[in-house]
């Protein structure tokens, strides 16, 4: 399974990165908001670090607008791929912009019935998001296990899953044993991945151990 960095800031993109976990990068108007700087200015500095896909959200709610954003979007780099909400002219702008070979993430998905909809237009990506529909008493997991099996059904059909608005290491792990192709990830999970009590004490029980032999030489 692929990880990305689900976030625009820079350091912690670097930081992905610097440990070998940045296969590609998810933005969003929320997280490009937090940074104080421009979209373009923004996801051009992405991509000029980033050789993956580096995944931009389009703002228009109509399909001849999505489709201008979406083109002026991949123009700033050719890793730049065109996400897109879900929606009627969300789907038909996946459609013409898979026509010119732009690729698309079809993203605030629900329901594998969306994710359904969203591979038939030809969508590159969907991007399911499992904590947001936690929230609501949802079964976000539930929901990726369903996307990823009725695809195995069909291999000729390259859309690919991310797994999107994850909040535990334990949505990591699950995307990964149920087979999704991505997990996108914030530094904050990342973090709570790698970090363990028996790791921490084993490490500390070395170290003093290590002074005993640095007094027998
Ligand atoms: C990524 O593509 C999504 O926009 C992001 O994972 C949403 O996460 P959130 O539900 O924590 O905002």
């Amino acid at each position: 399974m692929e990880i990305y960095v689900d976030s625009a800031n820079l350091d912690d993109i670097k930081q992905g990165l610097a440990v070998g976990l940045c296969d590609g990068v998810t933005t969003n108007p929320t997280l490009i908001a937090k940074e104080n700087v421009s979209m373009e200015k923004r996801i051009k500095d992405i991509c000029a670090i980033v050789e993956g896909p580096v995944h931009a959200e389009t703002l228009s709610l109509e399909t001849d607008e999505i489709v201008k954003e979406g083109r002026e979007y991949h123009s700033w780099s050719k890793n730049v791929v065109v996400k897109i909400p879900f929606c009627e002219a969300g789907l038909k702008a996946v459609k013409i912009l898979s026509a010119e070979n732009i690729p698309t993430n079809v993203t605030l998905i629900f329901s594998a019935a969306q994710a359904l909809l969203a591979a038939k237009a030809g969508a590159t990506y969907v991007c399911p998001f499992v904590g947001r529909l936690d929230d609501i008493g949802g079964d976000g997991m539930g929901v990726i296990d369903q996307i990823v099996d009725f695809l195995s059904n069909y291999p000729a059909v390259d859309t690919e899953v991310i797994v999107a608005s994850i909040r535990t290491p334990d949505h990591v792990m699950t995307s990964a044993s149920i087979g999704a192709d991505i997990a996108t990830v914030s530094s904050k999970v990342i973090s709570q991945m790698a970090k363990h009590p028996l790791t921490d004490s084993g490490i500390e029980a070395f170290l003093q151990d290590a002074k005993k032999f640095d007094q027998a030489s």
